[in-house]
């Protein structure tokens, strides 16, 4: 049903000019991404995963298709617009945590709410209780040096959560990580997603989709491939 469609993609295209060649990194994806589902993009290495990403969480544009969020068009949107869905609907992680190394724990969530309208006093109390809710209440004055693979991932989770969006963009959030950690940062996506965050995360980690995904689909070529699976019902 419509309404239960956050994000829908329509023959997205996203194409780069390489000298005489052009890379067809994204080639006509239709793609929806449900209200409160967790979902999966697999696909190897270079078949434009993170193109895709990058475009449904506003950090590019297309080169041709249609972006729908809500039944508002996200690639007819001003660049100062689109900043703005970014900043107030959208949290995004990545591989390579991306902190900032001599800010503390603290500080990096709480730069997340610099740009934004939060009263200073109110910043340093969400930052603290978000890293809290994600079990790093011991760790607020640690620098990114002073902390592990797994803590550093829930450190930029908490950023990305800081601001209360609607949907996380995770962007291989596991691809640093040992066992140990992948485990626990997908369990805590898992419970994210169950308490109502809508979750979509690339992965080339096929096993990783389809134990914690509702739903996974396969980028291949800058396309979907045909089939899709589910948690239980992996191929
Ligand atoms: N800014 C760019 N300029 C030119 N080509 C690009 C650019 N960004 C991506 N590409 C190309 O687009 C294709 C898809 O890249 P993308 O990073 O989306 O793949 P991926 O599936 O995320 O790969 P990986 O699993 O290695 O992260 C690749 O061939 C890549 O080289
Ligand atoms: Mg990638």
């Amino acid at each position: 049903m419509r309404s239960d469609v956050w994000l829908q993609t329509y023959e997205l295209c996203r194409h780069f000019r390489r000298g005489p060649h052009v890379v067809r990194a994204v080639d006509g994806v239709d793609l929806s991404v449900r209200r409160g589902e967790f979902l999966g993009i697999v696909g190897a290495s270079g078949s434009g995963k993170s193109t895709l990403l990058g475009m449904m969480a506003g950090l590019d544009t297309p080169t041709s298709g249609r972006i729908e969020v809500d039944g508002g068009i996200l690639n007819s949107l001003s660049s100062r617009e689109l900043a703005a869905y970014r900043a107030a609907r959208v949290g995004m992680v990545f591989q390579s945590f991306n902190l900032i190394s001599h800010r503390t724990a603290l500080k990096n969530v709480e730069l997340a709410l610099y740009f934004d309208s939060t009263p200073r006093q109110d910043r340093c109390r969400m930052a603290e209780e978000i890293l809290e809710r994600l079990g790093l209440a011991d760790r607020l004055d640690h620098l990114p040096s002073d902390l592990s693979g797994g803590e550093l991932q829930r450190v930029a989770i908490a950023r990305a959560l800081v601001k209360k969006p609607e949907i996380l963009f995770a962007d291989e959030p596991t691809g640093n990580l040992d066992h140990e950690n992948t485990r626990q940062i997908a369990e805590l996506l898992t419970d994210l997603n169950r308490k109502g965050l809508t979750v979509v995360m690339v992965t080339h980690d096929l096993a990783l989709a389809n134990k914690y995904a509702h739903r996974s689909v396969q980028m291949d070529y800058g396309r979907l491939a045909d089939h899709a699976s589910t948690g239980e019902d992996s191929r």
